[in-house]
């Protein structure tokens, strides 16, 4: 065995999600057949994809510019003229007073986390520790592993709210909410991964205000919301101001391969956030803004995002419900209201399996999904909830998702069943 740190021994003894990915995998390797539910790839939209082949060939043509995006580093900072463009865009779809020393980019957003929640959180000069506090759990699953300290992180049990008989809503329960010396920033995913929930405009405001009032960052995470992707079902109102960090990346867009993750935030932070991208990489990758910069400059990745994105999610999420609400006949399920993102979060009340069975069980049956008990970050106490919900991504081909909603039907009534 390699001797190595105990940061190391954290990462490279592999945690539940890595397991997991791997599993899904090598799933996939071993059968052309599986139906996948499963991962977090946006789907290939075909107008979309048409904008970027275009784009790439313009860059090819024109003398000298393919050169400059592939033969040069970017400063730390990121990509300027893509850095002014995202300013400009923000500044007048949403007012913000925002300037380029606000923009920051990472190598996928999944890197700004890394670096912000190490920087919030973890131990102090003063010899204080502190964590990144999620309001509501389930909340992403990537978050999960990215501290460089143990137990980083803290989460809150939500409120249910039943629309509907077999829709639902979680809430954030704010009499669970305490913001201690001991939380160093605020983290919330709007639209949410795994969930679909959008947080409504009064809880968000409600948590800036409690952030503000501790002196302390409320990161946003919106890989999928405004004004790009723009996966977003629900009216919301967008915020950021000098005490928010909101977290953007190109990759539900339809580019998760050019790894570009935007950051926007006060001067302070993004120089520290620079500094990292300065140690960990030299600079941010360039390819994502060599190919996008023209189109947010123009303003067509909104229009892209608005007239064809985001139908298209609205259109898959749509009939996988109907479906699921007709063959789950029967069933105490309940289905969290879509209002974003591409995944449905199947609530199976009182399965009498865990949602790991339910999820081996499906694989056995050529479906991959995510059981839900890992979207719970920090989350420590025992609760049956957490086990009877599964993630699934509806953005295959409507022929993958039918076939694979059909077979998770059957076999969650055959759990019913079985008991
Ligand atoms: C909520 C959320 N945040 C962040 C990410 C990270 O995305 P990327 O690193 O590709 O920008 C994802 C990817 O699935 C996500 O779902």
């Amino acid at each position: 065995m390699v001797n190595v740190s105990r940061f190391g021994k954290k990462v490279a003894e592999g945690s539940g999600i890595s397991r997991l990915m791997g599993d899904l995998g090598d799933a996939l390797a071993e059968s052309q057949n599986i139906l996948m539910l499963g991962g977090g790839n946006p789907a290939h939209i075909p107008r979309v994809q048409e904008h970027f082949r275009e784009s790439m060939l313009k860059l090819l043509e024109n003398v000298g510019e393919f050169e400059r995006a592939v033969g040069n580093y970017d400063p730390p900072q990121g990509n300027k003229e893509f850095i002014e463009a995202i300013s400009g865009l923000l500044a007048s779809e949403f007012g913000w007073d925002i300037e380029s020393k606000n923009i920051a980019l990472t190598n996928g957003s999944q890197a700004a986390f890394f670096i912000l929640f190490n920087m919030f959180a973890g131990a102090f000069e003063n010899g204080s520790k502190k964590k990144i506090l999620f309001p509501l759990a389930p909340e992403y699953i990537g978050y999960c592993d990215v501290g460089l300290a143990d137990d980083l992180f803290i989460t809150n049990r939500p409120e249910i709210e039943h629309i509907e008989e077999h829709i639902f809503k979680y809430h954030v329960d704010f009499d669970r909410i305490n913001v201690t010396d001991e939380i160093g920033a605020v983290c919330v995913s709007r639209p949410t991964n795994p969930t679909g929930n959008v947080l409504t405009d009064s809880e968000i405001e409600k948590l800036s205000d409690l952030a503000l009032a501790n002196d302390i960052p409320l990161i946003i995470d919106n890989a999928y919301g405004m004004p790009f992707p723009n996966i977003i079902f629900t009216k919301a109102k967008p915020l950021w101001n000098q005490h928010t960090v909101v977290c953007m990346s190109l990759s539900k867009l339809g580019l998760p391969a050019t790894r570009t993750g935007i950051v926007i935030a006060n001067e302070e932070i993004i120089a520290m956030v620079s500094q990292f991208n300065a140690v960990m990489n030299l600079a941010p990758g360039s390819m994502g803004a060599a190919i996008t910069t023209d189109m947010v400059r123009s303003g067509e990745i909104i229009r892209l995002s608005r007239d064809v994105i985001r139908p298209f999610y609205e259109k898959k999420a749509g009939e996988a419900v109907k479906q699921l609400l007709e063959e789950l006949d029967g069933v105490d399920f309940h289905i969290h209201k879509p209002e974003g993102t591409f995944f449905l979060w199947l609530w199976l009340k009182g399965l009498p399996i865990t949602d790991q069975q339910l999820y081996q069980r499906l694989k056995k049956r050529g479906v991959l999904v995510v059981p839900g008990h890992y979207f719970f970050p920090g989350f420590k106490a025992e609760w049956k909830h957490k086990h009877e919900c599964i993630r699934i991504n509806y953005s295959q081909d409507k022929e993958i998702v039918s076939a694979g909603l059909k077979i998770i039907a059957d076999e969650v009534k055959q759990a019913y069943k079985d008991d």
